[in-house]
């Protein structure tokens, strides 16, 4: 089984984000484990504490991470940016430089929005940031849940036609694992 960490980077209770995920992880079942990751106990990135000297919460999040075969990210756009607490987690995990759990990681990106249009330079400012720390941006059509108040009902993605845009973000996530560990044994 495909063993996936979903992270959204919202905290909040009837997050959008994180019922994207849990519609993923949902429609999935059997073919990947999605395992949504609380990122409410990581605390803010210190260069203090790297190493050995990491935080029980980074140290935990950093060997699900090594131990997983790809990421789904589904952020909402902040401040037409990727959310502060995503990017922290983020930080945590791109340590150290260009050999860090997230070195050569597949991953999967999608954004959420309230609005009619954001959540592109979510994705945008996700893409680069992940280009950094040198993970795979597995190959799909752009993936912006625009209107996302509309579109979820109960806590799950029920819009088909951006339900059919995300799984193909996961379906490019699971070929990209499926090519990229064929390629490496
Ligand atoms: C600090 C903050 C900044 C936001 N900035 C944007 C933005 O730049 N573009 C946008 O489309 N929505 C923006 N929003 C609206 C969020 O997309 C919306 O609140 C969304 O539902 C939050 O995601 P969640 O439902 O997963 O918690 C912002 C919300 C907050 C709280």
């Amino acid at each position: 089984m495909t063993r996936l960490i979903g992270m959204s980077g919202s905290l909040r209770s009837g997050s959008y984000s994180n019922a994207v995920l849990e519609t993923l992880r949902e429609k999935f079942s059997g073919r990947a484990e999605i395992t949504i990751w609380d990122l409410g106990t990581v605390p803010l990135y210190n260069q203090d504490f790297e190493g050995e000297k990491r935080p029980a919460p980074v140290k935990e999040l950093l060997s699900a991470i090594a131990e997983s075969d790809g990421l789904v990210l589904c952020a909402p756009e902040f401040n037409h940016s990727i959310p502060g607490v995503l990017k922290n987690a983020l930080d945590w995990a791109s340590r150290p430089a260009f050999t860090s759990v997230m070195a050569y990681k597949p991953v999967a990106i999608m954004a959420t929005s309230r609005g009619a249009l954001g959540g592109a330079r979510c994705l945008e400012h996700l893409r680069v940031a992940l280009d950094s720390m040198l993970s795979r941006v597995a190959l799909a059509r752009e993936v912006t849940i625009t209107s996302s108040a509309d579109k979820i009902r109960d806590g799950r993605l029920v819009d088909e036609t951006c339900l059919g845009f995300a799984c193909g973000a996961v379906e490019a996530l699971l070929h990209e694992i499926q090519v990229w560990g064929a390629a490496t044994g």
